[in-house]
């Protein structure tokens, strides 16, 4: 048994979102829906990443100010810090694909701690792009860490997700 203790950080964001053809407006966000599902299957602890601004509550203008944070390469400010990072070994780390790779916030989260030694798991929601180029760029920002390839799961099709993220865990060997 692995008795390493684990963190699942995720970002999402819930409300007005573009799901399968569709803006509809989602209770829980997609990301969260799997982060629960990760959190249940392996018991890890668990951390929302919050931006101290909201976005739009409206889809479209999300995706434009999401454009420009990433153009500007910004560092939108969160609202709380995870405790005792220093003794996770394994980050399981969720987010939408915003505009092909995380969500400005995520990258805040990143650069807020020390991840030299540690494993960092990415899961991704999206709406056809898969993970994009978000996990070479989660190596960019922590490249002392050991970064696995990630599992990508359509935003549409997350509620029925879990049997696929069980899968996965039990491929890298997070769970029996
Ligand atoms: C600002 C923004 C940008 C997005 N960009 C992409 C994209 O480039 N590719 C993609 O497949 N989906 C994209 N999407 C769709 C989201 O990745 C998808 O709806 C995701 O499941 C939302 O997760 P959440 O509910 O946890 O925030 C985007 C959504 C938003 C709000």
């Amino acid at each position: 048994m692995n008795k390493m203790k684990k963190l699942i950080a995720y970002y999402s964001r819930a409300g007005n979102n573009y799901v399968g053809d569709k803006i509809m407006n989602l209770p829980v966000g997609n990301t969260e829906v799997a982060a629960k599902m990760i959190q249940k299957l392996t018991g890890s602890d668990i951390f929302r990443i919050y931006t101290i601004k909201d976005y739009p509550a409206d889809y479209n203008e999300t995706t434009e100010v999401a454009k420009q944070e990433l153009r500007q390469n910004d560092r939108p400010e969160l609202t709380g810090h995870a405790d005792n990072m220093v003794d996770y070994s394994v980050i399981y780390l969720g987010y939408p694909n915003w505009w092909g790779t995380m969500p400005m916030a995520v990258y805040t989260f990143l650069e807020a701690y020390d991840f030299s030694g540690k494993t960092i798991i990415p899961f991704c929601t999206h709406e056809g792009s898969g993970m994009g180029r978000s996990e070479s760029d989660i190596k960019k920002l922590c490249s002392d860490a050991n970064v696995l390839k990630g599992l990508p799961i359509r935003g549409g099709s997350v509620q029925g997700a879990e049997s696929d993220i069980a899968d996965w865990l039990r491929k890298l060997g997070e769970i029996e």
